[in-house]
Formats: structure tokens, C-alpha cells, sequence
């Protein structure tokens, strides 16, 4: 089995040092450097079909739900088209206001999830353009979406997703330059900076992975905490979620996700010296906010943990751990900033003793409703 696991300890931990190799291979292929655009070569529809689209929404679970809610911020800055993102267990319910100008993308890793496939039906038989993000060649939803982009991930086996959930990313910045493209939104100039931003990720994803030592000590400094608050803006609000969801399937330990900006209008609340709160802060046109609702967490007594650009000798000044992280864009941070958030929920999990790759009560697949 340790051979399975290639030497790693765990599934998880073996899928999170994939991450390189996996964005590697979801762009492989795909980059039309010298035109600034991306081939994608299920996708379906041409360059008519997708100026026709007046409308997105985005559907999905679990994690593929936030890569969805990342994905509404790359779209809907890039290519000017309004983005809704819904939870397929939801969206499937709800009588959801579709027409044949609204493209619906469905997220799923296993492409087998019954409330994400149910959903895709739905917007299929209300007449939608309809796309899939999958990392299963083959599976129901790879089969009975119009297009599917895959994510080349390989087998994901820890039940916590990871490396499907940095391919996703990476497959919705390829669909937004292809997208935006078609729809004169994004010129060859602004596509190749793009594409070439994009080249450098796996190798920043393997700096990140040098953070490894660095995370598992700070898990030590914050397992016995009852509670944990993750704090992002923008395109980051959506890791922050993410980060929180990894420490909670894992570890059991009670996580929330939060705006930033949103803090003062609730969770502020439970900020005591009990509390540790992981705070996504690289220099970015959100960074002077995201400092200052940090600042308001540590004088409340709040033990920040700060991730932040490496360089940044400033937001981390006052927090009590500081990871650093290296950049290359705002659009790409959302991958980098992945990491760390994975490798401390592994870490914390692991000094607990429980079952990482099969934690309690979930299932990598919910194939049932
Ligand atoms: C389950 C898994 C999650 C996953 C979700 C959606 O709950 O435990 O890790 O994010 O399903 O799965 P999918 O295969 O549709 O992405």
C-alpha cells in the first residue's frame, strides 16, 4: 500500500505534491501561445455559439462549487458576462430562470454526482447551452454534457479533493481566455499574458509545496483550537471557503469561511484568544482592506495566522505565524494560495489521529441524493 501511496503517508498528501504535475498536464496541449488563445478541443462550440451566450450559471458541490464561485470572478471580469453560481442540490429545485442564450456549467471531479447530473438534466431540458468540468473521462456527466472540459488530474483517491480542485481552477482560466476571445472581450495581447501567467504555475505550486515544513509546525501551534475562521476577498473569498471545508472534512474541527469584509457584521463576534484565524492577504488591489480587517481580528486578541506575498514583510508583522507565498497574478493567486490551506488541514488532521483519506461519514462520490 505504501507503494500505492508512492512513498507518502497518505492518498491526500501524495495527491496535494501532484498538484505541479496536474496543472501541468490540464494546460498541456492547450496554449496557443503566438495567437493568445486556448484550444479546447471538447468544448463544442464555436466561436458563434459562444458570442450567443448572455448569461452563465455555474453548478456544482462540495469543493467543485468553489472552484465554480473563483470561476464567476475570472468570467465575469474578463468576459463581461453575468455569472450565477448555484449548489446542484439546489439548482435542481428551484425553477431555475434558463433559456438557450444562458451557458450552464456543471463542476464535478467523479462526473458522477447524482445532484450535479440531476442538475445538468434540468438545464438540458430547459433548452441551455450546457458544458461540463470533469476530471473522469467518460463518466455520466462527461457523457450527457453538449462539451466537457477535462482536467487531467489522474485518480483522485483521498476523500478530500485537492488536486481536482487546482485543475478546476486551471480549467476555468482556460475557458475564460477561450471564451473571452471568441467574444472580443480579451485581445491576442492581453490572451498571451495570460497563457504565459499561466506557464509559470507548476512551478510556483512546487515553491509553494516547499512550505510542507513550515505548515506542520504551525499545525502544531493551532490543533487544540475548537474553532477555526478562514478570511479572503475577491477571487480568494472562495479559498478561504475551500480552506475552511478541507480543516472540517479532516480534521472535525468547526471551520467558517468568510468575506473579509463581511466580518464586522457577525463573526467578529466569536474572535477570542481562542480563535485562530487564517487570514489569504497577498498584494493585491484588495490588500490594504484585507490588512485592516486583519488588524481588527488581532485587536480583538485573534491569533492570525497571515498568508501573504513572499517579500510582504509588512502584513505579516503583527500575526502570530506568517507563511509566504510566491505570485504571479491576481487570477492565478486562488491556485497558489491552495496549498498551505490543504497542507494545514493534513497536518492538523494527522497530529489528531483520524482517518485522512476516509474520514468519517463522506464518500469521495455521493452517487444517491
Ligand atoms: C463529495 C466529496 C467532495 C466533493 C463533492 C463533489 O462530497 O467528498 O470532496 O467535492 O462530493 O464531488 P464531485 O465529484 O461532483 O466534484
Amino acid at each position: 500500500l505504501m507503494a500505492e501511496k508512492g512513498g507518502y503517508k497518505h492518498f491526500m498528501l501524495k495527491e496535494i505534491f501532484e498538484q505541479p504535475r496536474a496543472v501541468r498536464d490540464t494546460i498541456a496541449g492547450r496554449l496557443l501561445d503566438d495567437k493568445g488563445d486556448v484550444y479546447l478541443e471538447d468544448l463544442r462550440y464555436d466561436d458563434a455559439a459562444l458570442q450567443s451566450i448572455r448569461r452563465m450559471v455555474i453548478v456544482a458541490c462540495g469543493t467543485s462549487w468553489h472552484a465554480g464561485l473563483t470561476g464567476k470572478f475570472l468570467i465575469e471580469e474578463h468576459c463581461r458576462i453575468p455569472v450565477e453560481v448555484d449548489i446542484a442540490s439546489e439548482f435542481r429545485y428551484r425553477k431555475p430562470v434558463i433559456d438557450q442564450s444562458t451557458l450552464v456549467l456543471v463542476i464535478s471531479q467523479s462526473g458522477e454526482t447524482a445532484d450535479t447530473l440531476a442538475a445538468l438534466r434540468e438545464a438540458k431540458s430547459l433548452g441551455a447551452m450546457n458544458l461540463a468540468i470533469c476530471n473522469v473521462v467518460d463518466s455520466s456527466i462527461a457523457r450527457e454534457a453538449a462539451g466537457v472540459i477535462y482536467t487531467h488530474a489522474g485518480p483522485e483517491i483521498g476523500v478530500a479533493s485537492t488536486k481536482a480542485f487546482v485543475t478546476q481552477l486551471s480549467a476555468l482560466y482556460l475557458l475564460t481566455i477561450r471564451l473571452g476571445r471568441a467574444i472580443h472581450r480579451i485581445d491576442a495581447a492581453q490572451g498571451a499574458r495570460m497563457i504565459a501567467a499561466l506557464r509559470m504555475v507548476p512551478g510556483l505550486l512546487e515553491e509553494s509545496l516547499a512550505l510542507n515544513p513550515a505548515t506542520e509546525k504551525i499545525a502544531r501551534q493551532y490543533l487544540n483550537a475548537r474553532d477555526f475562521l478562514y478570511l479572503g476577498r475577491g477571487k480568494n473569498f472562495p479559498i478561504a471557503l475551500e480552506g475552511a471545508l478541507k480543516l472540517k472534512e479532516i480534521s472535525y474541527i468547526h471551520a467558517e469561511g468568510y468575506p473579509a469584509g463581511e466580518m464586522k457584521h457577525g463573526p467578529i463576534a466569536l474572535i477570542d484568544e481562542q480563535v485562530p484565524v487564517v487570514v489569504l492577504v497577498p498584494k493585491n488591489s484588495a490588500y490594504e482592506k484585507t490588512v485592516s480587517n486583519m488588524e481588527e481580528v488581532i485587536a480583538r486578541g485573534g491569533r492570525v495566522i497571515a498568508l501573504v506575498t513572499a517579500g510582504d514583510r509588512e502584513a505579516g508583522a503583527r500575526a502570530e505565524a506568517v507563511l509566504e507565498l510566491p505570485t504571479v497574478s491576481e487570477d492565478l493567486d486562488p491556485i497558489l494560495l491552495s496549498v498551505p490551506l490543504q497542507l494545514l488541514a493534513y497536518h492538523i488532521a494527522v497530529l489528531k489521529g483520524t482517518d485522512v483519506d476516509q474520514p468519517r461519514n463522506l464518500a469521495k462520490s455521493v452517487t444517491v441524493e
